[in-house]
């Protein structure tokens, strides 16, 4: 089993290697942020390595760099102006073995090096097929469930299932062994998500691993004056509806949009930021001031990092909603350096990450003779 997901994890390898100008995410945060404020932050960073986090710390203890920026430019921007777009492309839907099939955005050739984003997959899974015992390090997954379920289990003793609009975060910092399997909804019907990978802060890729649960039921929604656009808020701010905050160490918004015939979503975003706009259903219109240009569904359109706001409509005489998932993240100013599911800075932080796994050391400890429960049907 470990032999062939040694080899799962060469084949799946990809290099990456992306140097940026700082390495301080304080030092990007500094010309947003009041000295204080800064102070904060800082602070919060040391927090990483504070012992009495427990293995799965609960959200109470837990402290990420904040979601909404304060005093960002672009949110308290008194005439904003919208981001132009930088590309836009389809993602094409591959086989994944037998039952799954994948629709992979970020972390193809036609968009990698898009920190703090690693890769984004729009799956569909059916009973059969699946994610059992894998490992990460360095990074974090973010899985939006659109319809039917998924089962999780982890070597801490972790398990549950994430239903229709449930999401889960998962912070692999020093490392997590665990297995993703499809939910057996009783009716061959298949799973369909989102998941996103999110580089961690090179100072929190040590930190204890961490999950957080957040169910449909607790996001809340923001809609437009004239109603015609709804957004279910799940990390950040839209139409002055805030988000659950403690969610993820990178920061990351993530917008679930859904525009009427004839609306218009207008949404700022933090200043310099990476953004894209996923499209679920419906063709939808982006206005970036210079042009106007319509995109259909499964397309991931990438915004430029200069402006303030996203301007989309559906037309008035469309005959479906659009929906569109849009995210944003502060970007990362350190290197990429990824081995599948090992994403660290530097080549030798890989080998010695592939090195603590298949020993069961330095995080792995508990991989040592654990083999999930669900994962066994793939065994
Ligand atoms: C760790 O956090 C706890 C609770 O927040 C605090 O009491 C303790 O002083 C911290 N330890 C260090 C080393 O910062
Ligand atoms: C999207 O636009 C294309 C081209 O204008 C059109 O053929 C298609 O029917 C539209 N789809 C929807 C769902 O409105």
């Amino acid at each position: 089993m470990r032999l062939i997901l040694a080899t799962l994890i060469c084949i799946a390898a990809i290099i990456t290697t992306a140097v940026y100008q700082q390495d301080l995410v304080v030092e990007y945060m500094r010309p947003f942020v009041r000295p204080s404020t800064l102070n904060n932050i800082a602070k919060t960073l040391n927090l990483k390595t504070n012992s009495s986090l427990s293995a799965m710390a609960s959200s109470t203890t837990f402290r990420g760099l904040p979601v909404i920026p304060p005093e960002d430019p672009s949110l308290n921007a008194a005439s904003p102006k919208p981001r132009g777009i930088q590309t836009v492309f389809e993602a094409r839907e591959q086989a994944e073995g037998a039952g799954a099939t994948v629709r992979r955005s970020i972390g193809t050739p036609k968009l990698r090096n898009f920190t703090p984003f690693l890769m984004l997959d729009h799956f569909s899974v059916a009973v059969g097929a699946g994610f059992p015992d894998h490992p990460h390090r360095g990074q974090e997954t973010i899985t939006y469930l659109l319809s039917g379920a998924v089962d999780h289990e982890d070597f801490a003793g972790n398990k549950g299932t994430i239903e229709t609009g449930d999401l889960q975060f998962m912070t692999a910092g020093r490392g997590i062994v665990h297995a993703e399997m499809p939910h057996d909804n009783g009716d061959g019907s298949s799973n369909v998500g989102m998941q996103l990978w999110v580089d961690l802060p090179k100072d929190l890729k040590d930190c204890e691993p961490r999950y957080r649960d957040l169910k449909a039921a607790e996001i809340p929604v923001a809609t437009s004056d004239d109603s015609k656009v709804s957004v279910k808020v799940i990390s950040g701010r839209s139409y002055g509806v805030d988000s659950v905050q403690e969610l993820a160490y990178t920061p990351v918004w993530l917008l679930d949009v859904t525009i009427q015939p004839g609306g218009r979503l207008v949404q700022n975003l933090p200043a310099g930021w990476n953004a894209f706009a996923y499209t679920l259903d419906g063709n939808v219109t982006f206005d970036t001031g210079a042009t106007k240009q319509q995109v259909a569904r499964y397309h991931n359109t990438v915004f430029e990092q200069k402006g303030d706001q996203v301007i989309a409509f559906n037309a008035a005489d469309a005959n479906e909603p659009s929906r569109l998932i849009l995210v944003a993240g502060m970007p990362l100013d350190q290197p990429i350096v990824q081995y599948g599911p090992f994403v660290l800075t530097d080549p030798s932080q890989v080998r010695k990450a592939m090195v603590d796994f298949s020993t069961y050391s330095n995080g792995f400890e508990r991989a040592e003779n654990w083999q999930s429960e669900i994962g066994k049907v793939m065994g």
